[in-house]
């Protein structure tokens, strides 16, 4: 079993994911009770995918939140950091580009994209300002950043459903569909330490991104943010 800590130490969380790589889109399906294909939706409609457009979808994993940008005609790149992830996305997907890539370190131009995504990947990072610095980086000025992460329910009464959710629902759920379940309570923890909402836009702006602003999504239990890189 391998298990990722708090830490998020970049080995530990990759071998993490390697290991729940090929059970990941049916787990998600069965850990959002299939809600995770209407978000998708959602980020979709902010991203705002034409022909041509080069979308960076960070922490990528399968290329499940990839997908639908290179449906729509976008330049896709899926970038990870699990090498069992990105084997099973491109087993699965042949219309889009799958890139070995650390959040912290992207491998990338300065302003290679005009629109950069991440779904259910930042708050896996270690370093979170840096990933957010190193995203303006690869945006062009003026391109959008869009990112769905879980969140916190503003209503205290859905906080604690939802914490009750993640924290004994989701890990009995894993101990029964996933090949290994020990990650899943690694999940909850990241997400009941994760930033909410408010906190989450002070960070984007504090590495330099504007015009924020959020979308709460099922009560607040997972939350689609978007900034704009200046031009200036
Ligand atoms: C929960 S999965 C999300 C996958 C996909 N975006 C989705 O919505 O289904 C999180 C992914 O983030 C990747 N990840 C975590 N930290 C990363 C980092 N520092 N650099 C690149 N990828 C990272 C993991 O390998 C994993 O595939």
């Amino acid at each position: 079993m391998v298990r990722a800590t708090l830490e998020k130490r970049p080995a530990d969380v990759a071998r993490m994911f390697d290991a729940v790589a090929d059970r990941y889109d049916a787990m998600n399906a069965v850990m959002t009770f299939g809600q995770e294909r209407r978000w998708r939706k959602v980020v979709t409609r902010h991203v705002a995918p034409t022909a041509g457009m080069r979308v960076l979808d960070l922490a990528a994993g399968t290329g499940a939140s990839s997908a639908p940008f290179a449906a729509a005609g976008a330049l896709t790149v899926a970038c990870d950091f699990s090498t069992g992830m990105l084997a099973k996305g491109r087993a699965k997907h042949d219309d889009f580009t799958f890139v070995a890539g650390d959040a912290l370190a992207l491998p990338f131009a300065d302003a290679a994209f005009d629109v950069v995504t991440a779904s259910f990947g930042l708050r896996n990072v270690a370093d979170l300002a840096t990933a957010l610095r190193e995203l303006a980086r690869v945006t062009v000025p003026g391109g959008k950043l869009v990112v769905l992460e879980t969140a916190t329910p503003p209503a205290r009464p859905l906080r604690a459903v939802n914490n009750f959710y993640s924290g004994r629902v989701m890990p009995r759920l894993a101990r029964v569909f996933s090949s290994d379940p020990s990650s899943y309570t690694y999940l909850a923890e990241s997400a009941a330490a994760w930033l909410d909402q408010a906190a989450l836009a002070n960070a984007l702006r504090a590495a330099g991104w504007e015009q924020v602003s959020w979308q709460d999504l099922m009560f607040g239990a997972v939350a689609i943010h978007c900034a704009v890189r200046p031009t200036g």
